[in-house]
């Protein structure tokens, strides 16, 4: 942890006064009414279990609802068994719901769409369950995904539950070499991936980036299944290589489903911590499904007979699994899936989908907003935006004025607007208002849902009181929660577990107002959040030091009108570079290689803003480097206190280099 409690830069946030209370109607019908606070705080367990049985169907019954004795390692619902493919999709063709639209998916092109009705996605999955199964995929066995934003994304990802075969989904921006790590680490016997995807208006390759990782020895891959998408030209390795289209296309459309215990593992997600090792956090079924089921009933309000939803998020990230993927499709809702960006072929793409689709519930992340705001709201304008009656927000703080502008611009001024906190290891959302209930604040998001327990706590881990700031934990298990890191439970422990006793230590800074509402304000570990994604600094300084040209580099997050954090380096060139650097001029291209090599190591999100090169860093006496210097620098301030240096006139070094050129 290398920066203390964050009470900082608050205050004028937590001046904003200004609550939205649901209108009467909303809260007459929402899923969420305020009786739910009071059941999970009388017996939360006992809560739980209602809500388990209530949204989740069971081959068998759950004997206890939480085994905590092996703490952190938790078991939610012991005994029970299930299918998570079954809840998402059979049983909703069982009650009759066949017909219902699953996914109205959209793809990048103009007018290339297609509906999908949950009696289609019943056999799709069942297809795409023999095929699989014909490749040797079982119990157990790890399947890696690395698709666009398809139906087969989710249809590859229902088919690996349904054979209880952990997926581990890596999203199609990481590079080669983030995949082979993944795929490496996971020990994944089959890869699921396309030809490519639209992105800008143009096909963009995926299938390369799987043949350049697995071109290693001894890499555990069996099988590439490939969607045809683009239609564009791969290389194709035989016996390795299958289409899709042949072997799902060819198998039976009947598969009968097999009930797993409640604790069997449904996926591994990678993502950053603050090692240069990405973290595969581990979620198993039955608690994962309640809770994500749950809470896109009751935060979202979605009523799966009238509503039509959209999450924009990638389904490489958790808010997909969660929120595209097993949320949604366990309560039988539909759903808009969207392929491409928010810019093409114009600005206004959003907003037509929503008009013409009559979105009700629409969920995305503050980056986007503030785009959108910085588009003009003449855009939206043109568009009828009057079937939304519930906005939602995730993955980074979402400051006021972006959240009034949402509100008055996207949800017509009487859209409640639920800010959900929450993250990879969490599954599910933690904090957040409901929106029957809560009387919303702009840029707070409020309270613990029900059946949820958090506090903010001071250096000793004692509660701090309203209008303090401290670090955000939880302070009680919950059914979604992560159940580990893929193969290191040790890791498990130490990240979560071992900073504050007996509570899970999310890795945020959060401030209460005076009322007592939770504003959380950020990371205070040494991990960026970047559009809502999350990166590490240590992660792209190795990618920088793996440069021949670089000797050292320090990476901070800068503060970002549009993306919240921006990915600012710092840079010491080894001796011959730098000479080479000096002669040639060449500084400006330098700069750009090295850019373009953290997106060959990571994947085009991790390209820093902005590198700059510098002859020193400035260093603690124990050698740290002080990340809180560099981020003045980055953010053009004064730069703070230097007296804990080695060496003091480093700063000044560093800053009239830069004055004289640098980036
Ligand atoms: C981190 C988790 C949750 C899915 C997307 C990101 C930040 C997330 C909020 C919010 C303030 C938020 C936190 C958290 N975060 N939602 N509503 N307000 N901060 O998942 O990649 O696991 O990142 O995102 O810093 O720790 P993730």
């Amino acid at each position: 942890m290398s920066d203390p409690a964050p009470t900082e830069g608050l205050s004028t946030l937590l001046h904003e006064q200004r609550t939205f209370p649901p209108s009467a109607e909303f809260t007459a019908q929402a899923n969420g009414q305020a009786e739910l606070f009071e059941q999970a705080e009388a017996d939360r367990l006992g809560f739980w279990a209602d809500q388990a049985r209530r949204y989740v169907q069971w081959e068998q019954d759950f004997s206890e609802v939480l085994d905590w004795s092996d703490a952190p390692f938790a078991k939610w619902f012991v005994g029970g068994t299930l299918n998570a493919c079954v809840n998402a999709v059979d049983r909703h063709v069982e009650a009759g719901n066949g017909d219902r639209v699953a996914i109205h998916w959209v793809g990048e092109p103009e007018g290339d769409t297609r509906d999908i009705t949950y009696a289609e996605l019943h056999q799709e999955v069942q297809k795409a369950a023999n095929a699989l199964a014909d490749l040797g995929v079982g119990k157990g066995d790890t399947v890696a995904i690395y698709l666009p934003m398809i139906p087969e994304a989710a249809i590859a990802m229902l088919a690996c539950a349904r054979l209880g075969a952990p997926h581990s989904v890596v999203f199609g921006g990481f590079s080669a070499e983030a995949l082979h790590s993944r795929i490496d680490d996971a020990g994944s016997k089959v890869v699921i991936t396309s030809d490519g995807g639209y992105r800008r208006g143009k096909p963009s390759a995926l299938k390369p980036a799987v043949d350049a990782a697995l071109n290693h020895d001894d890499n555990p891959v069996e099988h590439v299944l490939v969607v045809q998408r683009t239609g564009q030209d791969v290389d194709w390795t035989e016996g390795r290589d299958v289409w899709w289209h042949d072997a799902v296309g060819q198998a039976a459309d009947t598969h009968e489903a097999e009930a797993f215990d409640a604790e069997h593992p449904l996926f591994i997600l990678y993502t950053s911590g603050t090692t240069g090792k990405p973290k595969g956090i581990m979620h198993t079924t039955g608690g994962y499904l309640v809770q994500t089921a749950f809470t896109n009933h009751v935060v979202h309000d979605v009523h799966p007979d009238s509503d039509v939803y959209w999450c924009t998020a990638d389904i490489g990230w958790v808010t997909g699994h969660s929120y595209i993927v097993y949320g949604p499709m366990t309560l039988g809702a539909t759903q808009v899936m969207y392929e491409g960006t928010p810019d093409t072929p114009h600005q206004g793409r959003f907003w037509e989908i929503v008009q013409d689709l009559k979105v009700t519930v629409l969920y995305t992340a503050p980056t986007a907003i503030r785009t959108f705001m910085k588009w003009g709201s003449d855009i939206p304008e043109k568009f009828d935006l009057s079937s939304l009656r519930v906005l939602g927000s995730v993955g980074e703080p979402i400051n006021p004025e972006a959240w009034m502008w949402y509100r008055e611009n996207i949800g017509g001024d009487s859209a409640p607007i639920v800010d959900t906190w929450w993250q990879t290891e969490t599954g599910a959302i933690m904090i957040s208002p409901l929106p029957g209930v809560t009387a919303a604040r702009p840029g707070s998001a409020m309270r613990p849902i029900p059946g949820i327990s958090a506090q903010v706590v001071d250096d000793m881990g004692e509660p701090v009181g309203n209008d303090s700031g401290g670090y955000l934990v939880l302070t009680e298990p919950w059914p979604s929660m992560l159940r580990g890191i893929w193969g290191d439970p040790q890791r498990y422990k130490d990240t979560y577990w071992s900073r504050f006793d007996g509570v899970y230590f999310a890795g945020d800074g959060a401030k209460l107002d005076e009322d007592g509402n939770i504003w959380v304000v950020g990371r205070v570990d040494d991990v960026m959040n970047v559009s809502g994604h999350r990166m590490s600094t240590s992660e792209i300084e190795s990618a920088l030091v793996s440069h021949p040209k670089v000797a050292e580099a320090a990476v901070v997050g800068a503060a970002d009108d549009t993306t919240g954090q921006a990915i600012c380096a710092f840079v010491i060139l080894r001796e011959d570079a730098v000479q080479e650097a000096d002669e040639e001029g060449e500084g400006q291209d330098l700069v750009a290689e090295l850019r373009n090599h953290v997106a060959k190591e990571i994947g085009p999100i991790a390209k820093p803003r902005q590198i700059m090169i510098v002859p020193e860093l400035p260093k603690t006496r124990s050698g740290k480097i002080m990340r809180r210097l560099l981020k003045d620098v980055a953010e053009n301030r004064t730069v703070g206190d230097v007296t804990t240096l080695a060496d003091s006139s480093v700063m000044d070094l560093i800053t009239q280099g830069l004055q004289g050129g640098g980036d």
